[in-house]
């Protein structure tokens, strides 16, 4: 549909005829690994040193390495394994290469489907029997003589979902493999999954154990300076944006991708704009998108119950009180004829959700009755209700909520 001043046309010849503010938009990507890993030499030689008896035959022990998120731990691995692959391939060195993220996998049958797939090796998308599967893997491996070097990424993400049944295979491979072996390097950014682990399966992961700290200020300056040059044409992200962006990141806590994202979303905030430059205004207006992305994100991918435990606490009036709002979940519930969890349960749900920055669970003395919880909701309730009005269970019951708020 076209009016005066819009025409779908007119966006594309101007696409077309005009010389973008960005040089490479791939590069300022968040999955995307740069030849030049700063910063990281230490964690670099480690991991190397570490798995490269595979060169020789022997079996490099399993790795564990963690830090908080943007700490560069995926770019370092798959960095290192990247340069071992193509080591080995010009030896006919007898290794393949793995790499699995857990999270985007979703399912066990998924994690060993991609092993699997990275090896070379036919399964099909469903049906099999896991152990059929681990089954088709090692006996591959043996009868082909070659040995399976595996990164497992977001690794808490299948423990936490799937319990430890698929690690405690995976490290006891060995024992059925002949002449050849199975390694891993397992990568989080949340350490509380080792409570869901065996102690067997523990220690066997964490033979080794890296931390990857996070990066300063100062840091973060040169890594974006490096993204910027290969993803901007030069001069038109000022200096000044840049130390803006990496002074942000640095105070979340260090985190690479959080810079990185800043730079590209101010870039396209520049575009859209049409601005010849992308200066300290774009980077605020980028770190406030990126916020409302998140907590919009985090909202939407919420389990039902928890988005109830949001509603309820957006309801909640004069008494604030971790009771009142069981007594709203309660009233949800019943609307929507599905049984309530416990008041335990409830209560776990908005300690997460305290968590993730949704709620806030701030405690209060109440004198001789003890000590009691006043949940306040900690993002607007405009985000809320717009992000609850699409969801096809919650819209009618945004209605009632907004009754007995206001
Ligand atoms: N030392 C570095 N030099 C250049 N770029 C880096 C460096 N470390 C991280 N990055 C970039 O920052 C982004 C995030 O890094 P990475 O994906 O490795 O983080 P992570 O530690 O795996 O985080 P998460 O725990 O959230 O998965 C990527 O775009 C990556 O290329
Ligand atoms: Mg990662």
């Amino acid at each position: 549909m076209a009016t005066d001043n819009f025409s779908i046309d007119d966006i594309f010849k101007r696409a077309l005829n005009k010389t973008s503010i960005f040089k490479d938009r791939n590069v300022l990507r968040s999955d995307y690994i740069p030849d030049k890993l700063y910063f990281r030499d230490e964690q670099i030689r480690i991991v190397a040193e570490t798995i490269s008896p595979v060169l020789h035959g022997a079996r490099p022990s399993n790795m564990f390495l963690y830090g908080k998120t943007g700490t560069g731990k995926t770019a370092v691995a798959k960095y290192v394994f990247s340069k071992l692959s193509q080591i080995a391939l010009s030896k006919s060195i007898g290794v393949r290469f793995a790499y699995v993220n857990t999270r985007m996998a979703g399912t066990e049958y998924r994690v060993l489907y991609e092993i699997a797939r990275d090896f070379n090796i036919p399964v099909p998308h469903t049906g099999l029997a896991l152990s059929e599967i681990f089954d088709r893997i090692f006996k591959n491996l043996s009868r082909d003589r070659f040995s399976g070097l595996i990164i497992l990424d977001e690794i808490d993400f299948l423990v936490k979902s799937h319990g430890d049944d698929l690690l405690y295979e995976l490290t006891r491979a060995n024992e059925r493999l002949s002449g050849v072996f199975i390694s891993l390097v397992g990568i989080s950014n949340d350490l509380t999954f080792k409570e869901y682990l065996d102690p067997r399966v523990l220690s066997s992961l964490s033979e080794e154990e890296l931390v990857f700290p996070p990066y300063t200020a100062e840091e973060l300056k040169v890594i974006l300076a490096d993204r910027i040059r290969l993803g901007f044409q030069p001069n038109v992200f000022t200096e000044a944006a840049l130390n803006l962006a990496a002074a942000l990141a640095a105070a979340e806590h260090g985190d690479a991708r959080r810079a990185v994202d800043l730079v590209r979303v101010a870039g396209e905030i520049a575009e859209r704009k049409n601005l010849a430059f992308v200066d300290e205004e774009q980077v605020r207006e980028a770190l406030l998108k990126i916020d409302q992305d998140r907590l919009v994100d985090a909202l939407r991918s919420l389990p039902l119950h928890s988005k109830l435990v949001v509603l309820s606490v957006a309801g909640l009036k004069d008494n604030v009180s971790t009771g009142a709002v069981y007594n709203n979940y309660s009233q949800l519930c019943k609307k929507l004829g599905i049984p309530e969890l416990t008041t335990r349960r409830v209560s776990g749900l908005l300690n997460e959700l305290s968590m993730l920055g949704i709620v806030s669970a701030e405690t209060v003395s109440l004198g001789r009755q003890g000590r009691s919880k006043r949940p306040k909701l900690l993002i607007p309730l405009t985000t809320v209700k717009a992000v609850f009005s699409n969801d096809p269970v919650l819209f009618d019951l945004v209605k009632y909520v907004e009754d007995y708020v206001e």
